[in-house]
């Protein structure tokens, strides 16, 4: 679903209309489901209708969460940059373009780099922020990705798998509550069969209407395809690195090549794809993070998901030092400027970097999008990619955000062009 944009209410009318006062524009919009406003009010607004009344506080902080960087003098800023910022304008970056942008460290440049990125986001998808929700339903996992703390060989690992009720009971209370779009993530765990996975999620299709993400890693293309039938509608899919040899490196026994297939045929068969790298693995350079870029672009990714790399104890990379986060958000800043409708998600390791402001921060870099926790409070700790991995139920974001009705979801899907 979308955050709604607060709004002052400056006069109401009798054929069920009002005057808004959002940011400095005046508009006329319908009262939708909410009666009882008078001049004055703060209120809540998506498209062409009023969502809820708030107080004033919460509209407040709203804007706080929307707010940008000032626009930069661009008389002050060297002309390189000013001309590859022109050149991004016209959707035209090349790779040295990108490995140029990620390599920028002036503060200045920096702020110019995420105000336009800002800028894009905002003259592309407005201020419309997404919110999913993950069920991490199970942290089984036959892989050993190096990066990863639930790789098969860490034995630290309290395992735990959700059961079909318990996942198809956590999707229709979140869709209850009014979640639009989720996620089912696990590790890669063969312990959960095709004929399960297909049940759940049609068990979950059948009791409400959701969007499906699946994370679930490599399982057969004829499963996928089955799952699609039963109304999965996407998949976050991450091809982790366009290098193919560190991809080997940091995923054993894998090649780059065979993620990069399936992700083409999930995409042939209809999936929306959510698909990405991690930022500062061992020995990655700054010419791959550009062809991660390209990469995401090229697989025609609707929901950009990519993050620093946390070192995880218990596993090989646990001594490596953290990546600068300026260079997640050049990463996040870089992506929005070549794909400028995407959805970018902020990210679980964006923000146990950075903590909340680490979400404010992605968003005025051109980010949009966000993913909250709903695995059941029993396992959430158990699901443990890396240390102190941040959690929000996003309480917060849901009293902005989530609100139900045909509308809502009309809405949705003529923002996200994707069916529910
Ligand atoms: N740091 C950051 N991201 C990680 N992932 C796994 N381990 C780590 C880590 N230590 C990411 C991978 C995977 C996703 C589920 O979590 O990109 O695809
Ligand atoms: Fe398994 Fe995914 Fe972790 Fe790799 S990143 S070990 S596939 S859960």
């Amino acid at each position: 679903m979308c955050l709604t944009l607060p709004a002052k209410v400056l006069s109401v009318s009798d054929n069920k209309k009002a005057i808004i006062l959002s940011g400095t524009k005046d508009l006329e919009i319908s009262l939708g489901p909410v009666d009882d406003i008078k001049p004055g009010d703060w209120v809540l607004y998506t498209n062409e209708f009023l969502v809820k009344k708030v107080s004033e506080q919460d509209a407040r902080e709203i804007f706080d969460l929307l707010s940008s960087y000032p626009k930069p003098d661009y008389d002050k800023l060297e002309d390189k940059f000013k001309n590859v910022l022109e050149v991004a304008s016209r959707g035209t970056l090349t790779k040295s373009d990108l490995e140029y942008l990620l390599q920028i460290e002036d503060p200045a440049q920096l702020q110019a780099l995420y105000s336009e990125a800002n800028i894009t986001r905002k003259a592309n998808i407005k201020d419309h922020i997404c919110i999913h929700g993950i069920i991490e339903f199970s942290n089984y996992c036959r892989n050993n990705c190096l990066y990863c703390g639930l790789r098969a060989d860490n034995h630290e690992v309290q395992r735990y798998r959700l059961t079909p009720e318990e996942i198809v009971t956590a999707a229709v209370g979140a869709v209850d509550r009014g979640y639009k779009i989720l996620v089912l993530q696990s590790g890669e765990d063969m312990g959960f069969s095709e004929e399960t996975l297909y049940q759940i999620i049609k068990e979950i299709k059948n009791r409400c209407r959701v969007f499906l993400y699946l994370s679930i890693g490599d399982r057969p293309i004829e499963e996928y395809a089955k799952f699609r039938q039963v109304g999965a509608g996407g998949v976050l899919y991450r091809f982790e690195t366009s290098n193919a040899d560190l991809y080997s490196k940091m995923r054993p026994g894998h090649i780059l090549s065979d993620r990069i297939d399936a992700l083409k045929k999930l995409k042939k068969m209809g999936y929306v794809i959510a698909t990405g790298s991690i930022i500062g693995l061992p020995g990655q350079t700054v010419e791959d993070l550009a062809n991660d870029i390209l990469l995401m672009k090229e697989l025609d990714t609707f929901m950009p998901s990519f993050g620093p790399l946390i070192p995880s104890k218990n596993t090989p990379l646990a001594g490596e030092s953290k990546v600068d986060f300026s260079m997640v958000l050049k990463m996040i800043a870089i992506s929005r400027l070549v794909m400028p409708r995407s959805r970018i998600s902020v990210t679980t390791a964006m923000e146990t970097m950075r903590s909340t402001d680490g979400r404010q921060s992605a968003f005025m870099a051109g980010a949009n999008s966000v993913m909250f926790n709903l695995t059941p409070a029993s396992h959430r700790d158990d699901y443990y990619i890396y240390e102190d991995k941040f959690f929000d139920s996003g309480e917060k974001y849901e009293k902005w955000a989530l609100f139900k009705g045909e509308l809502s979801y009309q809405m949705m899907e003529q923002e996200l062009n994707i069916e529910i």
